[in-house]
Parts: structure tokens; sequence; C-alpha cells
């Protein structure tokens, strides 16, 4: 599959009657009603590969990312009762409990969408994805929100509509609703499913810095990017299940423009293959980077090796489509 027929595979979206009932009737008989607890896994994401093709007029930036989910996860629950407000707990000072979160967002854009009313919506979230890494931790705990609420309330939203209601709350949540092996352009809502990426173990460093994704996109002048991932020879390589094909073709155009301070994802991508990574690579816009092993001995052991030093260490592997 040439580039140019994967930039134009974005499939139009649908637009559904909704048809979802409530988990009770609210308004209509006034009594209280039934409440409903749900509990999901939010899958962390890494980009094999991405590539910046230009600005758009609204100074956001046209993408074309391989993007791929993996068994790392938040463990996210929603309790539905009657009454207002959405709350959200993720357990971390630091990150807001109120409507600024993007889970938080996610259910305010799900009621709105679907009119239903009438909910207290209490969201808690056990983090294990490190948070601002690049894993798209908020944008995964977002959609796995809208899934769970399009099941407790039955409105059967389906894939299409979910990642249409997801673009509207961050671009990386439109790939979070279904994950799986995915080719994601335009701002991310775009997405194209790809052959599964062969078995592989996957360990994740998270340096201690974080970097704004804001500020990187503004370092990155399109008309000048050096050298760019080979998208096709990448999806090529997927389709012919060539694992080696894949690590050697990963590569990030945000690590061309990091600050010099944080430099050391070089060191960190020496240390994975230095410990038998194919291919080691920056996800997102970072800082966190990513070993790709075709056995799970070596990945183990490059694991337990670079997690003396490096205190946010992972051991994780790819799964597949979720919906
Ligand atoms: O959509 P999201 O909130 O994840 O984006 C964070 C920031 O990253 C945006 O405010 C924008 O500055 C930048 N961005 C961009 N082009 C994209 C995605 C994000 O410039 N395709």
């Amino acid at each position: 599959m040439s580039d140019t027929s994967l930039a134009n595979a974005g499939k139009p979206l649908a637009r559904k009657v909704l048809t979802g009932k409530a988990i009770a009737s609210k308004t209509l008989t006034g009594k209280a009603i039934a409440s409903k607890t749900l509990t999901g896994k939010a899958f962390a994401k890494i980009n094999i590969s991405l590539d910046i093709v230009s600005k758009m007029a609204d100074g956001y930036h046209n993408l074309r990312m391989v993007m791929q989910t993996v068994s790392l996860y938040d463990e996210v629950t929603i309790e539905c009762k009657p009454g207002e407000g959405i709350r959200v707990d993720a357990g971390l000072p630091y990150l807001p409990g109120d409507e600024r979160n993007i889970a938080a967002k996610a259910a305010l854009a799900f009621f709105k969408h679907t009119r239903i009313s009438g909910y207290s919506t209490d969201i808690k979230i056990k983090k294990a994805i490190p948070v601002c890494a690049g894993l798209g931790g908020g944008s995964t705990d977002g959609a796995c929100v809208l899934r769970m609420l399009d099941n407790m309330f039955e409105t059967g939203l389906g894939r299409i509509e979910l990642e249409r209601l997801g673009s509207t709350i961050g671009s990386d949540v439109p790939f979070c609703i279904d994950g799986g092996t995915k080719l994601a352009e335009g701002r991310g809502e775009i997405l194209t499913d790809l052959p599964h990426i062969p078995q592989c173990y996957i360990v994740i460093i998270k340096p201690p810095f974080s970097c704004s994704t804001p500020e990187l996109f503004k370092r990155v002048r399109c008309d000048k990017i050096r050298s760019r991932p080979d998208t096709g020879g990448l999806v090529k390589a997927l389709g012919e299940g060539d694992l080696r094909g894949v690590a050697q073709r990963m590569y990030n155009v945000f690590e061309d423009v990091l600050p010099r301070g944080e430099r050391d994802i070089a060191a960190i991508k020496y240390a994975l293959i230095d410990s038998g990574a194919l291919g080691a690579v920056m996800t997102g816009s970072g800082p966190a980077v990513f070993g790709l092993f075709d056995n799970k001995t070596d990945a183990e052991s490059a694991f337990l090796k670079l997690k003396v030093n490096y205190n946010e260490c992972f051991l994780a592997e790819t799964t597949g489509r979720i919906l």
C-alpha cells in the first residue's frame, strides 16, 4: 500500500440516531433510580513511528503514525447514580479531579452527545501508566470512560461514533477506543487497521523529566525535517509479519527537536539496544522510550537489568483490538 493510498484510507464518519436507554428513567418518575458500577482496563499506546506531515491552518499538525496498544494499563471504575456532577479520583495529587481531567471531559462529552442527564458520575482511576510520558495515559482513560458509558447506558454508539466523540477531547483518544495496530493520520482521528504486529515484548523506560507536547510541536519546522519514518515500508513489514523489518523502521521525528536537557533519550535507546532490543524509539512526544524484543526471556532480562538504573521501567507485550 502506498503512502498516498494510506493517507486517503480514513473512512467517512457515520452519523446515527441515538437509541440508547438510560440505566433507569430519570425525570419521568422523579424517583430514586438504580446505581451501576463498571470497571475496565485502559491500555497504554506506543508509537511505532511518528511523522509530522504538515501544519494545518488551525495550528494543529497533520500526522502519520503507526500506533500500537500494549498490556500496561490503568484500571478505571465508573459509578453512575441519580444526582449530578462528575468527579475523578486518579489517586495522584497533581491530577485534577474536575472537568480539566480528560476522563471527566469524556463523561461530559458522552452525556452531552446522548442527552442523558440526571446522573452523578464518580470515576476512580488506579494509575499504572506514567503520566505525561507519551504513552497516552490520559487519552486511554478518556477512551475507556467512553466505552464503558456506552456499555452502561446501552447507547450502542459503536466504534466509529465513539472515535468521533473521542476526537473532540484529545488527539490520541480515537486510537485508544479500539487500539490494536493502526495507522493514525490527520490529528490522529483518521484510523486505518493494520495487520497486527507479530508477537513481541516491550520494555518501556520513562526518564525523570517531562516534555511539553505543544512546546515540541512548536520546535518542529515541517519543511526542515531531515529524516522521516518509512511508513510505507513499516506497513509492508507488518503485512509480512517481519518483526525485524518493523524494528528497523521505528522512528519518531520529535527526537530530532528535543531540547538539550532531554538528550538522555539517546542514552536510554542505547541501553535498550545494548540489552538485546531489536530497536528502540521514543513514543509520542516522550519522554518515555521503548525497546522491542522478539522473545520474553531477553525482554525480562533487559527489564531486570535496566530497572536498577531507571525507576520507572515496565515490561509489557503488545495487545490486540479492544472492540
Ligand atoms: O489534542 P491534544 O490535546 O492531545 O493535543 C495537545 C497539543 O498538541 C495541542 O494543543 C497542539 O498544540 C498539539 N498538537 C498538534 N497537532 C496534533 C496534535 C496535537 O499541534 N495533531
